[in-house]
Parts: structure tokens; sequence; C-alpha cells
């Protein structure tokens, strides 16, 4: 079948076989992303309009017990100038982000093993507390059950844990041997069944990625079916083992933010930093193409730029007021409006109304 009959198909019916998400990937085609993208954005503005989702990011720790092959603070990165934020501090981002429009806080970080569970619990209950009407989302990485449904009590709503890729040879190659695709799986699954709203995904390019990785994780977010799906390109660090390798394209990620929209009508997808970093019209394009969420920055600007994920991050300059108006006007620039709103999944609002 053709990539254009591929890209209909998938609208109607949300779902391909791996042949077909493989031939899509190995014959995409100029005509084909415009129709894809055209698809897309009706898609989107269906369910969306021309709303934007803004979710404020607080950075709180880049100690990490991890070693994952690409990412800048991992543990062996002894160049690495690390810091943690407390407890005090991530509240003051909190009471800043909600005075911007905030109304979800993601609080994210590296494997910090400062940060116990009764530390997490205690962080989001305070939150909780003093923020009813806002949504936590946490992105602390693998846990037990038992930890992920004591944060879950303690007033979690989301949680975002890419799965990096959905084929274990390849995990393999972007992991350290004590990391494991299979406990990634538990976690995500966990997650789901506790009740949180959920977030998977992927870095496009990442080393050893090929058209069939990238089906499977399509035949994976296509079952799974989470509630948000954060994707970038994979951008090297040059303290890492990964430092040579080639970056991801704009053009690969925009394409599968648009498979995303068709894949996840509902879903929540962002218009990543790392798309930003790679291209300065990154972000708006990520929009146009389908994206419907943006994260800012609210971490303090004295530790910005030391959650070094990758070479060139961008916004790592900013206070938060600015990063917040600075999206907001670029979203204007397009005709699409950053609302104030938690952004809930429409699937859970529709399941809780019936
Ligand atoms: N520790 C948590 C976790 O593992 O989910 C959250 C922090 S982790 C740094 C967040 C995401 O950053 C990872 O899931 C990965 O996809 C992305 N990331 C790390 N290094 C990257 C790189 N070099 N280029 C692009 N994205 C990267
Ligand atoms: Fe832990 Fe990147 S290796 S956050």
């Amino acid at each position: 079948m053709r990539a254009d009959e591929l890209i209909r198909k998938l609208s109607r019916n949300h779902q391909l076989n791996k042949e077909e998400w493989i031939c899509l990937f190995e014959n995409r085609s100029e005509q084909s992303d415009r129709l894809l993208w055209k698809l897309a954005d009706e898609v989107r503005r269906a369910h969306f309009g021309n709303k934007v989702y803004k979710r404020g990011l607080i950075e709180f720790t880049n100690y990490c017990k991890n070693d994952c092959y690409y990412c800048g603070i991992r543990r062996s990165n002894v160049a690495a100038s690390r810091y943690r934020l407390s407890e005090e501090d991530i509240l003051s981002c909190c009471k800043e982000g909600y005075r911007l429009g905030f109304r979800t806080f993601v609080l994210q970080g590296g494997e910090d093993g400062a940060y116990q569970e009764a530390d997490i619990v205690r962080l989001v209950s305070a939150i909780r507390k003093n923020y009813p009407d806002c949504a936590i989302t946490l992105s602390i990485g693998e846990w037990d059950r038992s930890s992920y449904q004591k944060f879950f009590d303690a007033g979690a709503n989301r949680y975002l844990l890419r799965h990096e890729t959905a084929n274990k040879a390849h995990y393999e190659k972007l992991h350290p041997e004590s990391m494991s695709f299979e406990n990634r799986m538990r976690c995500l699954a966990d997650l789901k069944e506790i009740g949180y709203q959920v977030g998977c995904g992927f870095m496009v390019g990442s080393p050893y990625q090929t058209s069939e990785t990238l089906a499977e994780d399509f035949m994976f977010i296509q079952e799974f079916r989470p509630a948000m799906v954060g994707i970038g390109p994979f951008v090297p660090h040059h303290d890492t083992p990964f430092k040579d390798e080639t970056k991801g394209t704009v053009s690969l990620t925009l394409f599968c933010i648009g498979l995303l929209r068709l894949t996840l009508p509902y879903g929540l997808i962002p218009a990543t930093t790392a798309l930003g970093t790679i291209s300065p019209t990154g972000r708006e394009q990520g929009i146009q193409c389908g994206a419907n969420v943006v994260m800012p920055n609210l971490s303090p600007g004295t530790v910005r730029e030391k959650y070094e994920l990758y070479d060139n991050k961008i916004c790592t300059g900013e206070e938060a007021a600015e990063c917040a108006s600075c999206l907001e006007q670029r979203m204007e620039s397009i005709g699409y409006e950053i609302v104030v709103d938690r952004g809930d999944s429409p699937l859970i609002q529709m399941e809780a109304k019936t």
C-alpha cells in the first residue's frame, strides 16, 4: 500500500499492523507528509480547537543512579555539576507557576536516592494541599508498585515515563545491563492500573533506531493507549557514550507527531524542548503537525543549565515568567492560544461522566 493510503487508513482506524507501519516509515514522501499533517491538524482542531495546554516543568534534581548511554546527567558523567532543589524551593516554583496561570506541575528528575519514597510523598502532599485545583505530574523514573501507589494516594495524578523503545534488543543498546526492558514495561503497566494518566514516549532518531523499532513503538502505543506521549529528537551530549551519534531530525519528529495524533486523537502530545533545540521554530511546527501541549520551564534560573540532558538545550537563560510569555507569544503568532486549564486527558473526563 502507498504511504498516503496507509495514512488515510490510520486516520480511519487509529491503528495499523506492523508491516504497514514499517511500510509507512520506509515510503513516506513530501506529498504523504503534507497529507499526514493536514489530517493531524484537522483531528487536533476537532477535539481541542486552537487550545494548547501548558505544563510547568520543575527539574528538581539532576542526581541520577542510572547510566543511560544517551543522557547528559547519567551517573558516570563526572563533569555534570549536580544540584538538588529542596521542598521549599520546589514549592516556591509552584507558587510562581500558579501566579503565571499554570494548573499542572511536572516534577521531573533523575533517580536521586536522596529523594526517598517518604520525601516524594511529603512533597506531593504539600503541593496537593496548597494547590487543590492543580494536576501533579511525576516524572521520576522507575519505582516499585507500592511506591507508585503511595504517590498516587498522596495526590499525584499523572506520570511520565518514556518507554524509550518497545524493542528489547534496542532497549539494551541504549541502556546498561543494570536496567531492564521488562522493568520499564512493568512500571508502565502498574502506573496505568493504579489509575494515573500515563505518558510514555521515545526519542526520535535514537542510535540503532530503525523503521522496525519505530513500528514497534507505534504498535505498543496503539495497544497501551496512554493519555500522553512525549517524543522529541535524540540530541547528543558531549560527555556521553553517544557523543558522536547523529541527532534526530525535525522532519522525522514532525512525522511521528502527526502519526501519534492520528493514533490517539484525544492524546496529549507535547511539542518538546528538544524539538525547539534542533530548530528555532521546532515547537511551533510541532503544534502545527498535531501536538497540543507545551512545557515551559519553572525551575529557578540558577540551576537550569545544569539539567543538561543534551547539548545546546534551549531556555536555560530565562526565568519562569520570560519562558512562559515567550511560548505564549510563539503560539499566538501561529494562531493558537495557551489556556489556563489543568488540561486533563479528555478520555479520563469522558470516563468520569459515564
Ligand atoms: N529520570 C526520569 C526518567 O527516566 O523517566 C526523568 C528524566 S529523563 C532525563 C527524561 C527523558 O529525557 C528521558 O526519558 C529521555 O527520553 C530524554 N532524554 C535523555 N537524554 C536525551 C538526549 N540526549 N536527547 C533527547 N532526549 C533525551
Ligand atoms: Fe537518569 Fe538520565 S540517566 S535521568
